[in-house]
């Protein structure tokens, strides 16, 4: 395959679900998320210029880049934390540009930010449960917090513990599962890797990959390229805050071109 193939033409039109993509793969799983020329930024300053990308139910997307590309931007201005300059944002069809965080949560999209941003004085079931503050129904919570515990024994053993006195590795699971407590069908996560050793990124990539498993449609934006995409099902690449290629994550990894030039590989 040559490498233009791989390079960023014009995103999909609406509606055009069931097309099948330019490698033959994906396809014809129904679209979930898609973002159409998204431009954002600070005060005067933009940032992200031109991101566009479709996420299928049931996948895995990646979002990589180096530092200061423009990720964190783009995913903040997807869930509303910082308001769109341009561009669309469409949620199993529906147009969701711009709305604010809470929104998205009731209509099932949740993020776990860079940094973990736990609230540091609370144990960590409290902070699991500010991830279900939306929901009035103690017993959907509940069983919400057991599902949560079995898929993170570990966070189950330290629900009682402080949540700044745990590990990275540790604040970064009570993170992902706070995300977990509002019964997402999309889940999007900022660098979920970000300073931890090899083998804890390891183990939050198994989760992630189990957290797929049980059928919720996930976004992750990783520096960590190699390991992403060898996880994902299909990956972006953001360049000074603009798509610049994207492919299936198993191609990508294998195109040395792509890995030089893009991939720091
Ligand atoms: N809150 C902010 N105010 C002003 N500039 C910001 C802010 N956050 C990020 N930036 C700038 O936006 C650019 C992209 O940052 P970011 O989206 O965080 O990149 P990434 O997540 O890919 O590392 C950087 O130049 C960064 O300095
Ligand atoms: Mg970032």
């Amino acid at each position: 395959m040559g490498n233009e193939s791989l390079v960023k033409t014009q995103a999909d039109p609406v509606g055009e679900a069931g097309k099948a993509a330019p490698d033959g793969a994906i396809t014809d799983k129904e679209i979930l998320l898609e973002v159409v020329d998204l431009q954002a930024g600070y005060n005067d300053m933009t940032v992200v210029r031109d991101v566009c990308f479709t996420v299928r139910k049931g996948e895995i997307l990646a979002i990589l880049g180096s530092n200061g590309s423009g990720k964190t931007t783009t995913l903040r201005a997807l869930t509303g934390t910082i308001k769109p300059m341009g561009g669309t944002v469409r949620y199993r069809g529906e147009d969701i540009t711009g709305l604010p965080p809470y929104e998205l949560v009731e209509k099932g999209i949740a993020m776990v930010p860079e940094g973990r941003m736990l609230f540091g004085g609370m144990s960590v079931e409290d902070n699991l449960l500010m991830g279900a503050y939306l929901n009035r129904d103690k017993q959907a919570i509940k069983k919400r917090l057991d599902l949560v515990y079995g898929l993170f024994p570990r966070v189950q053993e330290r629900k009682r513990q402080i949540a700044n006195t745990l590990s990275g590795g540790e604040q970064q699971m009570v993170a992902i599962a706070r995300g977990l407590m509002s019964d997402p069908q999309l889940l999007i996560l900022d660098e979920p890797s970000l300073g931890l050793m090899p083998i804890l990124v390891q183990e939050i990539f198994r989760f992630v990959k189990e957290i797929a498993d049980l059928g919720v449609t996930v976004v992750i934006v990783e520096q960590n390229a190699m390991d992403t995409l060898a996880l994902c099902d299909y990956a972006i690449v953001i360049q000074n805050g603009e798509s610049v290629i994207e492919g299936v994550g198993q191609e990508l990894l294998a195109n040395e071109d792509v890995k030089r030039a893009y991939l720091g590989g």
